[in-house]
């Protein structure tokens, strides 16, 4: 079997073309002599690292662009380099570049077996845009199965809550009744009375909690009906003048959609009651049959959205983004001091997902 040097000796076309590869891959490529002193790089390698070929041949050691190495069964020590080895067919590097920054890298080596000075081979492949977008798709990910937890946790409370705690309060409540019919005195009888109507405040409160975590209405009647009742509860504890507008057919749409949009909704009404100052607040709604588009609008003291979400104050405007992406939708916001505020999320529906029936899969 001929060598490399054998092939290129024979095949002087051979040498144009390897210098063109070598010249114009986007892998970036590089060579060190059997002590670690790089002695050729291409130009792929320059753009990775920021350095020069004139600053790198002759002048750097590997080490210098190295931080550290990886395969997928260990990571490796300076004292115990892989480079010492003959040739790795595959690791991860992270590589240095001239600005100090980090970069991850997928390399393999090899050492070129007819050259007396043992020299070494380095290619290296950009890792940084499959790393960025693998991390992405984990969190949203994480994010799915933390919101998707969180929903059946808050289902779970609020039947508790109304099958429990208030149907123990009610009894209580019929007791009372019937013991404030009997023939009491009147220190008894105002106790009671007071009992009675301490009991009736729990119960409304565990009817706010139990709404407030999960309303029933979301599961039995859909969205919208949900929405009028937290439209309701809304005007009711904040003051603020709450409209409704629906366009377009109006149906079942699948339950995480309704979730969403429902959780959606209800955060960018709390963050008025609590922040806008608002006097009125309307809602669009509009079923344009391949998307859902819900337009929130207050006449409030609006804000610096770049500014106020880039301090990363809250998670509510961060969860209402992560909601909608999740199925594939947007969340757009636009306020600006002294201006009110809008929230516009767009969510996308298939025709045959529209149907109400036992494809709804968190119901
Ligand atoms: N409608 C609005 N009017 C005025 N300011 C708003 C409005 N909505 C949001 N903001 C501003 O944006 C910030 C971020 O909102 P976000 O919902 O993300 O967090 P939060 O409400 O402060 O906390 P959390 O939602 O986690 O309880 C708020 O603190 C507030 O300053
Ligand atoms: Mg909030």
């Amino acid at each position: 079997m001929s060598t490399w040097r054998e092939e290129l000796g024979t095949s002087h076309e051979m040498i144009p073309l390897l210098q063109s590869i070598f010249a114009n891959v986007s892998d970036a490529i590089l060579v060190v002599d059997r002590g670690g002193q790089i002695v050729k790089v291409n130009a792929a390698l320059e753009q990775m690292t920021g350095w020069t070929e004139e600053e790198l041949v002759g002048r750097k050691h590997i080490c210098e662009l190295c931080l550290g190495m990886a395969t997928c069964l260990e990571e490796t020590t300076c004292a115990d380099c892989f480079f010492k080895q003959v040739q790795l067919p595959s690791f991860e590097m992270r590589l240095r570049t001239r600005d100090g920054r980090e970069y991850p890298v997928a390399a393999s080596s090899a050492r070129l077996p007819d050259d007396g000075n043992g020299k070494l081979v380095l290619v290296i492949r950009d890792m940084s845009a499959q790393q960025r977008a693998e991390k992405e798709r984990y969190q949203h990910k994480l994010t799915n199965y933390v919101i998707q937890a969180q929903e059946e946790e808050r289902k779970r409370i609020a039947r508790e809550l109304h099958d429990g705690v208030g149907q123990a309060l009610y009894s209580i409540l019929v007791g009372l009744n019937v013991v404030g019919q009997s023939s009491l005195s009147d220190p008894i009888r105002q106790h009671v009375n007071d009992l009675l109507q301490m009991t009736s405040k729990a119960m409304e409160e565990v009817k706010r909690m139990a709404l407030e975590l999960r309303p029933s209405a979301l599961d039995d009647l859909g969205l919208l009906p949900a929405l009028r009742s937290l439209m309701k509860r809304v005007e009711k504890s904040f003051g603020i003048q709450v409209e409704l507008h629906a366009q377009g057919e109006r149906r079942r749409y699948p339950a995480a959609t309704e979730t969403a949009l429902y959780r959606i909704v209800q955060e960018a009404m709390t963050n008025t009651a609590k922040y806008a100052q608002a006097s009125q607040l309307g809602i669009v709604f509009e079923d344009r049959e391949k998307e859902i588009v819900v337009t929130i609008v207050d006449d409030g003291v609006g804000f610096d959205v770049d500014q106020t979400l880039h301090t990363g104050k809250g998670l509510g405007v961060f969860g209402m983004r992560e909601r909608a992406q999740l199925l594939g939708g947007t969340l757009d916001i636009r306020s600006a001091p002294g201006e009110g505020t809008t929230v516009i999320v767009r969510i996308p529906i298939q025709k045959e997902e529209t149907e109400h029936g036992d494809s709804r899969p968190d119901r």
